[in-house]
């Protein structure tokens, strides 16, 4: 089977969402969380939550879980329930008092006592935002929160202390290997011992990157340590380069195609993406240097994130975005072509 290609809108299953739980009932390891989630449940009732943890750790798994299994109770579908905000969202006062403020004055239905907002990357939240934020958790007695972020210290404490607050921390590698040895089985994808402990070293407790690696590498074959290895060193210039012209001249959904070919398609990690893209920027002629320095420092800004646990996706969308503005700043912008 040969890599498959995403063309305009057609998008890879990707194997991550594929086998996403559906249910609490399904989620693996997470015992104690999953036992205390079901208590809410029990009961009827719901507080606000922060969840802590790093990528990959299961934290979006669980929320949209609890909401399928708290929403089922009243007979009801969870998705006209629950607002998801991505961080690809803007993360300042606007959106809180935008879209969460508008939702939350929404009245409930179906008989459910509450709706939910789903908050990822909440820790990036703006330091005026928050406030507001806390505000509006006062106020609406119809709401629930799911705070979602990588830092317990960047929430403030009067918002902390109105949620139930929970770890994930990084899978082990037992539960990673386990996990990745059964989708290779739903799969039909033939894969060592060798394989699964390359992914697993690679992965480090992220059970996303792992189910990425996974997927990338089924394309080659049986999988054993070497294709492994082959698939995620496999840098591809040209590629980036295309997604980069894609976003400066304007086609913002081409660029994120692209973007989730390499990342899913191909493995390739954040990092290597971040360094690629650093090495397309500073090669480019049409850009002129007040952009170019610009974007390298924001570049920089990004790999600091990733270290620090941000999803490789979306902080790479937001750069392409930002590309897109760049590049409509940019006259001549038939250079790019
Ligand atoms: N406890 C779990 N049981 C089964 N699959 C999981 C579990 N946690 C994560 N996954 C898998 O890993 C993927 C990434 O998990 P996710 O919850 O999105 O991570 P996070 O939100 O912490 O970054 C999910 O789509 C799912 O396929
Ligand atoms: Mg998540």
């Amino acid at each position: 089977m040969g890599l498959r290609r995403l063309e305009g809108e057609e998008r890879l299953e990707i194997w991550a969402e594929k086998y996403r739980p559906k249910t609490l009932d399904d989620i693996v390891n997470r015992e104690s969380i999953v036992r205390r989630l079901k208590g809410f449940i029990r009961e009827g009732n719901l507080p606000h939550l922060l969840f802590i943890g790093p990528a990959g750790s299961g934290k979006t798994a669980a929320i949209l879980a609890l909401a399928h299994d708290f929403y089922g109770r009243y007979g009801e579908d969870y998705r006209p329930h629950v607002l998801e905000l991505n961080a690809s969202d803007e993360r300042g006062i606007g959106v809180i008092k935008g879209r969460v403020k508008s939702f939350a004055h929404a009245s409930t239905f179906g008989g459910v006592p509450f709706k939910l907002i789903i908050m990822d990357e909440a820790d990036n939240l703006t330091r005026d935002a928050q406030p507001a934020l806390r505000r509006i958790m006062e106020k609406f007695s119809t709401v629930r929160f799911c705070l979602i972020g990588n830092y317990q210290s960047k929430i403030i404490e009067p918002i902390q202390s109105r949620c139930a607050l929970f770890f994930f921390p990084p899978y082990g590698d037992d539960v990673v290997a386990a996990r990745v040895m059964y989708i290779a089985e739903r799969e039909g994808v033939e894969i060592t011992d060798g394989g699964v402990k390359a992914i697993t070293d690679l992965s480090r407790g992220d059970l996303r990157k792992a189910i990425n690696i996974l997927q990338a590498a089924s394309t080659l074959g049986i999988i054993d340590e070497s294709t492994v290895y082959e698939v995620i060193s496999r840098v591809q210039p040209d590629e980036v380069r295309k997604m980069v012209m894609a976003a400066l001249n304007g086609d913002f959904l081409k660029a994120r195609g692209l973007l989730r070919d390499l990342l899913i398609g191909r493995g390739l990690s954040g990092f290597d993406m971040v360094k690629q893209i650093y090495k397309e920027l500073f090669n480019m002629p049409a850009i002129p240097e007040e952009y170019r320095l610009e974007l390298l420092s924001e570049l920089g800004d990004i790999d600091y994130r990733l270290t620090q646990g941000a999803t490789d996706e979306v902080q790479l969308s937001a750069f392409l975005a930002r590309l897109v503005l760049t590049g409509s700043k940019i006259i001549g912008r038939s250079e790019f072509l």
